[in-house]
């Protein structure tokens, strides 16, 4: 098993020229260097034996976002570690490999801590993923690299912003492993990203631009792992707590080159399915000198250098991994959820709005049991990342998807190439009705209890959410 010991505190960092920034942090000793939010490595099978000590002046926890864990090692907010008190999180890894991450999620201020920076990456390897790893020649770390991207709103002094109550906390800098205009040297070869959104609210949409144009990119990767086949791409969408897995081909390129990871445009907020106005959230009001979303930015910079040693083959199998198919759900009993907002602007789960003190589960699932949960947003709505705890999911179908949606079509069922892998996490678009499939299998004994939210985090801190009890 792996130990690790993690203190949550306050360190200052130098992120941008003048004052220090303030980031609260996971800190832990890898490897005899103490490092914040340190990227974490492990193989399916190991057991992880993490003890986390608070010295914040609030209550945390670690929630391993993604992870089949049980209750108590979830992390969620049943479960805060008081200030001066610690937890200990020992669990058997039995996800597939892929990037999974961590963070804070005490019940209506996971929003803060997040954003303060209590974040960070989670590697699972498995024999399938370093038998591609090895056909597609791309070490870890040199040509497989993990980019966290969130955007935080920095003030005059540098500090990281935030305001509890506030809605959709979107920043005016962008940063890609907590580091601003963040530059890359690449060789003209292949290069692999796992991209995250860590960001409280903003959805990206990420395309490599050069010469003006979006280089060709290779979808191999989601949620929870890799895809049975790639997909080319030009650009996707990436919400809060979402994750890809895409390969990049420079070798065209020339050293000088210079191309941009940006956040496409975009305004897929509207749905034309419908004449009824859609949403538009008004960012500004809260977040003066925000960049509103949807806008352009750029995240990172990659300059083509010569490379220094002759540059290793890659090879893309046909087969990435083994993966079944969506499974033809007929016959799956169906639950249904519909999102929606109140005048008030609070947003809710069916009638749910979540309240951490009712500590009573809205429903329960039995363990075993396999079903179908429909999920429908509004035409005047926004999008929601909405997020399962516990396990993994298959999307099943999109119906009444806005139009830059529908042109991502692959299958019949109204599926992008993102819908095709395992997910924790499925953006359901205003108008929306999206079908997921969960297989509610697990080794755990007793009842366990989950979230199911939106990962907006403005939203499920302000109750966008809800629990059920597997039993
Ligand atoms: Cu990434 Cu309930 O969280
Ligand atoms: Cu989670
Ligand atoms: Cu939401």
């Amino acid at each position: 098993s792996k130990a690790l010991h993690l203190v949550a505190r306050v360190d200052s960092f130098a992120l941008f020229p003048g004052e220090p920034t303030a980031l609260w942090c996971y800190a832990g000793e890898v490897d005899g260097r103490t490092l914040a939010n340190p990227v974490l490595r492990a193989v399916h099978g190991e057991t992880i034996d993490v003890t986390l000590d608070n010295r914040l002046q609030e209550a945390t926890t670690i929630h391993w976002h993604g992870l089949s864990l049980d209750e108590a090692s979830d992390g969620s907010g049943l479960h805060p570690v008081a200030v001066g008190t610690g937890a200990r999180y020992r669990f058997r890894i039995r996800n597939r490999a892929g990037l999974y991450w961590y963070h804070a999620h005490p019940h209506s201020r996971t929003g803060m801590q997040v954003q303060h920076g209590l974040a960070g990456v989670l590697l699972v390897d498995d024999e399938e993923e370093l038998a591609l790893r090895e056909s597609l020649g791309l070490r870890w770390g040199e040509r497989d690299i993990p980019l966290m991207i969130a955007d935080k709103q920095i003030d005059q002094n540098n500090a990281i912003a935030y305001k509890l109550d506030a809605d959709d906390w979107i920043g005016n800098r962008v940063l890609v492993n907590w580091t601003p205009e963040p530059y890359l040297d690449v060789v003209p070869g292949w290069y692999r990203f796992r991209m995250a959104n860590v960001a409280n609210a903003r959805m990206f949409r990420p395309a490599f631009i050069y010469d003006g144009q979006p280089l060709p990119m290779q979808l191999i990767g989601t949620d929870g792992g890799l895809l049975a086949q790639s997909w080319p791409i030009d650009d996707f969408f990436l919400g809060p707590a979402q994750r890809v897995d895409i390969l990049l081909d420079f070798s065209a390129l020339v050293p000088g080159a210079r191309v941009t990871l940006c956040s496409l445009e975009y305004v897929a907020m509207e749905n034309d399915n419908d004449d009824t106005v859609t949403f538009q959230p008004d960012p500004m009001a809260d977040h003066p000198g925000a960049e509103p979303m949807g806008n352009r930015l750029d995240m990172m910079e990659l300059r083509v250098v010569p490379p220094v040693q002759p540059i290793q083959k890659t090879h893309v199998p046909q087969q990435l991994a083994r993966l079944d198919p969506t499974p033809d759900t007929t016959g799956w009993p169906v639950r249904h959820f519909r999102l929606r907002t109140d005048q008030d602007g609070r947003w809710f789960i069916n009638d749910w709005n979540f309240h951490i003190n009712g500590h009573e589960s809205v429903f329960a699932v039995k363990r075993g049991t396999r079903e179908v949960w429909e999920i429908r947003n509004y035409m005047t709505s926004m999008p929601h990342p909405i997020h399962l705890h516990g396990f993994q999911f298959r999307v099943v179908s999109r119906s009444i998807s806005p139009p830059d949606i529908r042109a991502r079509m692959v299958t019949a069922e109204g599926l992008g190439p993102q819908d095709l892998g395992v997910a924790d996490t499925v953006v359901i678009w205003p108008g929306e009705i999206v079908r997921i499939a969960i297989d509610f299998a697990q080794p755990f004994t007793g009842t366990q209890r989950y979230m199911f939210h939106c990962h907006n985090l403005e939203h499920e801190d302000k109750g966008m959410m809800v629990m059920f009890a597997v039993t």
